[in-house]
């Protein structure tokens, strides 16, 4: 396999050998019981939780217990009745979440979905920069961030101006005091290479802007400081590598420092101050309480609590290096394995620069991903060419990345 600046000529280790090595890495890894903690379909290699994580073994039962007895018999009394509480669910689970995210409690809220909280974050960032004229935000963002950059921009009158994050310090110090907001995904979702939060973060303090980070793909793949960073906003999906299931809700965190004068654009009932008095105009909530926005979607957010369970005890330390030992592994296989078959490595080598996901190049890749997927190789494809396989420490393997390889060999030889 190649990538853009290096040839690959590995491919003498015998097939037997891979094999072993899978094995003895699987055999050593202290996160193997975790994989119990999931329910995976038998004799599928699921490697698309970087899409939709896979069904964590709680959520079942939660979701039965959230249906039949909390709304079944406790019905309206649900909301505050010690059965479950349903009221503060969103401050509860932000702070489950928060804590995988490095933030104290009291700084992160879960509810309504990622397109949503990005709009409301972006704008809430540039409304404590007012009289500042950029809006910087990655070229290579996932769409719906592109597309909301430049719904804000147009909104608030900010030029919105797109950079590689390779290019950001330049980008910087050309806008200097001008740049209001720059927002940045902490990895790529097209070519999973992983971004420098702390060092972008301090570079848009320099000149006095707001950062907001985009996590969907860095929640819970690896371990995050964002207190310790001094992150001003961060947004991200809770379906991916916390597993939390389709459409589940967003998460947002606010550094405590800007709670006081921040104000989003959407200022829903639940994020009022007294929301229970039905007063007729909005008196934000006064900490983090002022990011809910309308009535929580509790059964989603019972199937999350549930999801987020598989980390207990999961130091996350560990689990990055597993999964830097699954991505690095997946990679020296296919450089193996798929030498000369027309493949590149597009996500970086540099372990540092990468997230839980890896993504190869090929002319054929939309079909070589359903055909590995009909073979039980499951992953995903992006437009036009790159193949994404996302590994998730807690249930993924060796042999999976193993499997994946062989099986994308074995397609390439008909
Ligand atoms: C970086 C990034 N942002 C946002 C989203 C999706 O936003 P939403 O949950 O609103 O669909 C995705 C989905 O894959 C993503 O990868």
């Amino acid at each position: 396999m190649t990538t853009t600046t290096e040839t690959n000529a590995a491919g003498a280790t015998p097939d037997a050998s891979w094999a072993e090595r899978a094995a003895a890495l699987d055999a050593a890894n202290p996160l193997a019981p975790c994989r119990e903690r999931f329910l995976l379909p038998e004799g599928v290699t699921y490697l698309d939780g970087n899409s939709l994580g896979a069904l964590p073994a709680a959520v079942p039962e939660a979701v039965r217990d959230g249906v039949a007895r909390q709304w079944g018999e406790g019905l309206i009394g649900s909301w505050f009745g010690e059965q479950a509480r349903w009221w503060e669910l969103p401050h509860r689970l932000g702070d489950r979440v928060g804590a995988l995210l490095g933030a104290a409690p009291e700084q992160t809220v879960v509810g309504d979905s990622t397109s949503v909280q990005i709009f409301n974050t972006l704008v809430a960032a540039a409304r404590l920069r007012p009289g500042r004229g950029v809006l910087l935000t990655d070229a290579g963002h996932f769409p719906t961030d592109a597309y909301l950059a430049d719904s804000v921009g147009e909104l608030l009158g900010l030029r919105v101006e797109r950079v590689r994050p390779q290019e950001f310090a330049d980008a910087i110090a050309r806008h200097g005091e001008d740049l209001a907001v720059a927002a940045f995904p902490a990895v790529d979702f097209a070519t999973g290479e992983r971004w420098d939060i702390p060092a972008l973060t301090r570079a848009a303090h320099e000149v006095g802007a707001v950062a907001v980070w985009d996590l969907c793909h860095a929640a819970g793949a690896f371990p995050l400081e964002l207190d310790a960073w001094d992150v001003d906003f961060a947004v991200g999906c809770t379906y991916k590598y916390l597993s939390g299931g389709p459409g589940a809700p967003a998460f947002v965190y606010a550094n405590r420092r800007h709670h006081m004068q921040m104000h989003q654009p959407l200022t829903g009932w639940t994020g009022h101050a007294e929301p229970f008095a039905m007063h007729g105009t909005y008196t934000p909530a006064e900490g983090v309480g002022r990011a809910r926005i309308g009535t929580p979607t509790i059964l989603s957010m019972l199937a999350l609590e549930a999801a987020i369970g598989a980390f207990d005890g999961v130091d996350l330390e560990v689990l990055r290096a597993q999964s830097l030992s699954l991505t690095g592994f997946f990679i020296e296989c296919c450089d193996a394995l798929l030498a000369g078959r027309g493949f590149a490595l597009v996500t970086p080598r540099e372990p540092e620069r990468r997230g839980g996901q890896v993504t190869l190049r090929h002319p054929d890749a939309a079909t070589l991903v359903p055909a590995a997927a009909a073979r039980g190789v499951v992953g995903d494809k992006r437009e036009p060419d790159l193949l994404r396989y996302g590994f998730n420490a807690l249930y993924n393997t060796h042999a999976d990345a193993l499997r994946a390889a062989r099986t994308l060999a074995e397609l390439c030889e008909g």
